[in-house]
């Protein structure tokens, strides 16, 4: 028998061994035994050297044809049987009952943020936000925080190649959103914040405030009080007492700080917790917005939600918030 019609039979020979192994390792025999060095493929291959030069062609075409069937027909054997490998013994028991999913939570920060939203939703505040990359004009300048002002010690921050900065309060949305839309305004801006700290039980380098900002006109320090007031007992609970005590912000004019005292400071051994920023928004900050400061006047305040978490949980430790441990995050 001539080479070229040896072809055809082997071809059909290798295919259906190629279909009738069971396994891989079945398969991979067969594959050995026609295409492997000393197949009996191979050899036809082999067979070409001793052909005429008219011959040649001819029979080496008919032979790559029949081995570009074998090795497609390998390939598409090899994924049926390791998929029928990789299929358990026995078929799915659907009766079987399910397995329960445990149910996930919201981070604390989370919880205290989304219930200060709510708070403060429901007095007609919109929530706004802002990017975390800054620059200085939103996050210094336009607050009335100039480069030299001393105040810019207190937040030394991250800095960008290109001179952009990682903001140190969301405060810097205020003049964002200032910006855009005229007032009146009401908005409350929850956000990351950063500054270069060291990490300790009370500071980390990110972490996470609340900004608020109220403008119209006739705006008091009365509003100021009551709103804030209002929005921490909602939170923290009926018994809380805030205190404002003079203070200084280059963007806010009188400025305060606001401390709290509760029952859950006082089982931390404290009367009074610092726990925010707060003012009358400085005529400056309103002129470098387009506010008229005749017309126009307006609050703003700042605090810090882990120190809200903290108080609320009763948490002593910063750092348990961001190391994800769900020893920790299962409490909440
Ligand atoms: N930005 C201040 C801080 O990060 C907090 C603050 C103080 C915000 C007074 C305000 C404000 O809006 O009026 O420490």
């Amino acid at each position: 028998m001539s080479l070229i019609d040896e072809i055809e039979p082997l071809r059909v020979e290798a295919l259906a061994a190629f279909d009738a192994a069971g396994s891989l390792r079945e398969l991979d025999q067969a594959r050995v035994s026609f295409l492997g060095a000393n197949g009996r493929f191979t050899a036809l291959l082999k067979g070409m050297g001793a052909l005429s030069k008219e011959e040649r062609p001819v029979v080496g075409k008919s032979l790559n044809i029949a081995k570009g069937a074998l090795e497609k027909r390998l390939a598409g054997r090899v994924a049926e049987l390791e998929l029928q490998e990789a299929m358990p013994a026995f078929p799915t028991d659907f009766s079987a009952p399910g397995r329960r999913r445990a149910l996930g939570r919201r981070h604390p920060l989370t919880q205290v943020t989304e219930d200060i939203a709510k708070s403060f939703r429901r007095i007609g505040f919109a929530v706004a936000d802002g990017p975390e990359v800054e620059d200085e004009e939103h996050c210094f300048d336009a607050l009335n925080t100039p480069k030299d002002h001393p105040a810019r010690d207190a937040q030394d921050t991250f800095f960008l190649n290109d001179g952009s900065l990682l903001r140190t309060h969301t405060s810097s949305v205020q003049i964002r959103a200032m910006r855009q839309q005229p007032p009146p305004i009401r908005i409350i801006v929850p956000g990351r914040v950063y500054r270069r700290d060291t990490a300790d039980a009370t500071h980390n380098p990110t972490f996470h405030q609340i900004e608020g900002l109220y403008v119209d006109r006739g705006v008091t320090v009365a509003d100021l009080k009551g709103t804030v007031e209002h929005v921490f007992k909602d939170l923290l609970g009926k018994d809380v007492k805030l205190r404002f005590r003079p203070h200084y912000f280059s963007y806010t004019e009188p400025s305060f700080e606001i401390d709290f005292s509760s029952a859950l400071t006082k089982k931390m051994g404290k009367e009074w917790l610092e726990i925010a920023g707060c003012g009358m928004v400085h005529p400056q900050v309103f002129e470098n917005v387009g506010y008229d400061p005749e017309v126009w006047s307006g609050w703003a305040f700042g605090f810090g939600i882990e120190r809200i978490a903290m108080i609320r949980y009763a948490v002593s430790d910063i750092r348990l918030f961001y190391e994800n441990d769900v020893r920790f995050l299962n409490q909440f």
